[in-house]
């Protein structure tokens, strides 16, 4: 074994033959993966079960070998849940450390269990069956998400709040219609991440080096056994590719940017100015010199994540970009920017979930805000066009003299009387006021998706029947 012990180091045991000398500590740095690819321990120790299992069935091993390996390989999983396992850095990654100690558990036996594939296909299963389960994770982690915004919703589908664009008050909307959005976003979310899943779904164990092999293996047992839905079926291609990890990094910048959108929303609405929401204790900090504060650090953090998360995407595009076929050393750096991604995701979901779940909504800041800013001005353009039979521009042209008007006097559009709108327009009667006001602006929005109490509980019960 490579101890450093003897004068010149001596090579590594699982590919050293030829070698005479062991790597330089460099090479040997930069080539370790096993820093963070223990993290692969347990589907690396499942996978070579279910090849031990599958060699002996096809008579390429006897079943005795197969039994000492299982059996070692159990030993090893519960050695390395228990913290007694000692990794290696000589020999470089979660596949060598765990072979070897196989081989001190069992003996010869270890050395047959590597027959029929490479570290190749081996880091290509290890690694898909981890980004698989990570996505079954997310998966449930949106659904919670989604069902929080769901019973906000419901709570608030008759709550007026202004709706904006350029962060300028456009027309009052409904803070459950506001909800929905995020259930739309994130719903689109979850489905990406279930095609993912069923892209990912095929077992890469038997591609072997790039080639495939000689022996006669049985790949569809090996995939049924590791609950995937069939093989692959290009062994080049099987070593070749990371979009599965692509797809899920691609998937988690997706889904970081909607949750950087609520984060934002969250930090301007909890804001003394805005006065929306007020976020529970659990989900604020205080500040260690104004008493008086409360801060919406979560949200940050969570607004923060998406730099990290993106910034993952581009590195794993970038490290793949230009590959030739099959694999390269190169996509050992696949690992990291998967593992901080999806600990940072899954901390940004959590957060959030537990925030939109937390926060008291102050209904009565947002409708006085709902109804400042002219929001109603859209509605009084609209009752032109329908009770005035004025064309829409014609309209839109006297609701902003009424508005400039409005706007001189410091009032709002339905506190001008009568006679003074009746002075833009003779047509105006007093019906327009039932029109002005920000509960039956919200009300008549009845177009499908639209912002009208009535329609957003037909979207929530839509949502409902999804989960
Ligand atoms: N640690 C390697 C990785 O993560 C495993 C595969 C090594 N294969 C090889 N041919 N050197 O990619």
């Amino acid at each position: 074994m490579g101890d450093g012990t003897s004068e010149t180091k001596s090579s590594n045991q699982m590919w050293g033959g030829r070698f005479a000398q062991g790597p330089d500590a460099i090479m040997e740095e930069i080539n370790a993966s096993i820093g963070f690819d223990k993290k692969l321990f347990a589907q690396d120790i499942r996978g070579s079960i279910a090849h031990a299992t599958m060699l002996a069935h096809q008579g390429i091993i006897s079943a005795e070998d197969k039994d000492k390996i299982v059996h070692g390989l159990s030993t090893i999983l519960s050695e390395i849940e228990s913290g007694q396992f000692e990794f290696s850095r000589q020999l470089e990654d979660i596949h060598m450390n765990v072979e070897a100690r196989l081989a001190t558990l069992i003996g010869p036996a270890a050395g047959r269990l590597h027959t029929a594939r490479s570290r190749n296909d081996q880091v290509a299963l290890d690694f898909r069956l981890w980004v698989k389960e990570e996505l079954q994770k997310t998966e449930k982690m949106l659904t919670a998400l989604i069902a929080a915004f769901l019973d906000r919703a419901e709570e608030h589908a008759e709550t007026v709040m202004p709706g904006f664009t350029h962060l300028q008050t456009a027309q009052p909307v409904t803070f459950g219609h506001h909800c929905m959005a995020y259930v739309e976003m994130f719903g689109r979310d979850r489905s990406r991440v279930r095609h993912a899943i069923e892209h990912m779904d095929e077992s890469p164990i038997g591609a072997a080096a790039l080639a495939g092999t000689g022996f006669p293996i049985d790949r569809h047992m090996t995939a049924k056994a590791l609950g995937f839905r069939e093989p692959t079926r290009n062994s080049i291609d099987t070593v070749s590719d990371r979009d599965f990890a692509l797809e899920f990094l691609a998937i988690a910048s997706i889904c970081a940017t909607h949750l950087s959108r609520l984060a934002e929303e969250i930090v301007i609405w909890s804001t003394p100015q805005f006065g929306f929401v007020r976020l529970s204790d659990a989900f604020s900090t205080g500040s260690s010199i104004m008493p008086q504060k409360k801060n919406p650090d979560a949200a940050e953090l969570v607004r923060a994540k998406t730099g990290r998360i993106n910034g993952s995407l581009i590195a794993l595009l970038t490290v793949m970009k230009g590959l030739p076929l099959a694999y390269s050393k190169d996509m050992q750096e696949d690992k990291e920017q998967v593992f901080d991604s999806a600990e940072s995701l899954e901390l940004a979901i959590a957060a959030m979930t537990g925030m939109v779940r937390d926060m008291t909504i102050r209904a009565d800041r947002m409708k006085a805000a709902a109804g400042s800013g002219y929001s109603t001005a859209t509605d009084l353009a609209d009752w032109l066009v329908r009770e005035a039979g004025l064309p829409f521009r014609d309209a839109h042209h006297v609701t902003g003299r009424a508005v400039a008007l409005a706007e001189q006097k410091g009032c709002e559009l339905a506190e001008l009387s009568l006679e003074e709108l009746q002075a833009i327009h003779a047509d105006i009667t007093d019906k327009v006021f039932d029109v002005l006001t920000v509960e039956a602006s919200v009300a008549s929005r009845t177009s499908f998706g639209g912002t009208a109490p009535s329609e957003v509980k037909k979207q929530i019960a839509w949502w409902r029947g999804r989960n």
